[in-house]
């Protein structure tokens, strides 16, 4: 498939799978099996109610339905997408090729259930910080977090068995546009664009 673009450096639309989150999978893959180093790495985009802009780096954590992160969510962040629940997200890799993928959708709480499970699969001394720190809070000093994370662990001795505090979850964001951007050796780079059509996609190629 999309693999052969290496050589070519070239994206067909009739290539590509007609799932944009199959694509973005197996760009994923080709990412990771090429050595680049983060290939999960994403920007993600909020905004303010009245449409102040914010962007920062997440790591995806996985594709089911849509583009699945995990945070405290009364972060600025986690604020943001709850007075407007919409999101763009951009992952960029430079192997095995220039590649950019953009989304952009609605954003929705992933479910407790979904949350307590990947909050089992993280070290205790990651959990530690995230029950200890209220994230995007203003504090006076360092000093002030390392004593928040001491009385964590003494509530919760030798760091194990944190439970997972209410406001630490995870967002998803629905794709209504997906967009795959290859660099072409010729500077005609490819942008392939699916857009949501009822349950199905319409695929068209952008100018670059
Ligand atoms: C490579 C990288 C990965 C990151 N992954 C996450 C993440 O998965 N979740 C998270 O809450 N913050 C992550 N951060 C920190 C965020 O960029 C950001 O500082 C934090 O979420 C607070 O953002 P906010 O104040 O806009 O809510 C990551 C930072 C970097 C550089």
């Amino acid at each position: 498939m999309l693999l052969d673009s290496r050589e070519t450096g070239r994206v067909d639309v009739t290539e590509l799978d007609a799932d944009p989150l199959r694509q973005l999978s197996m760009w994923l893959d080709a990412a990771r099996a090429a050595g680049q180093p983060m290939p999960e790495a994403m920007t993600i985009a909020s905004a303010t109610g009245d449409g102040v802009p914010s962007a920062r780096l997440v790591v995806l954590r996985g594709l089911r339905r849509g583009l699945v992160f995990f945070t405290d969510c009364e972060s600025d962040k986690g604020a943001e997408l709850a007075a407007n629940p919409q999101a763009a997200a951009v992952l960029h890799w430079l192997v095995p090729a220039h590649r950019q993928v953009r989304v952009a959708g609605p954003a929705e709480r992933v479910s407790q259930d979904e949350a307590d499970e990947y909050w089992s699969t993280r070290a205790d001394a990651v959990r530690l910080v995230a029950a200890a720190s209220r994230q995007s809070r203003v504090v006076a000093n360092r000093a002030v977090l390392e004593t928040q994370v001491r009385e964590t662990l003494r509530r919760h001795p030798g760091g194990a068995g944190v439970p997972r505090p209410q406001r630490w979850g995870g967002f998803r964001v629905l794709p209504s546009r997906v967009e795959f951007w290859q660099e072409s050796p010729d500077g005609l780079h490819d942008r392939i664009r699916y857009r949501r059509a009822g349950s199905g996609w319409i695929i068209e190629r952008l100018s670059p």
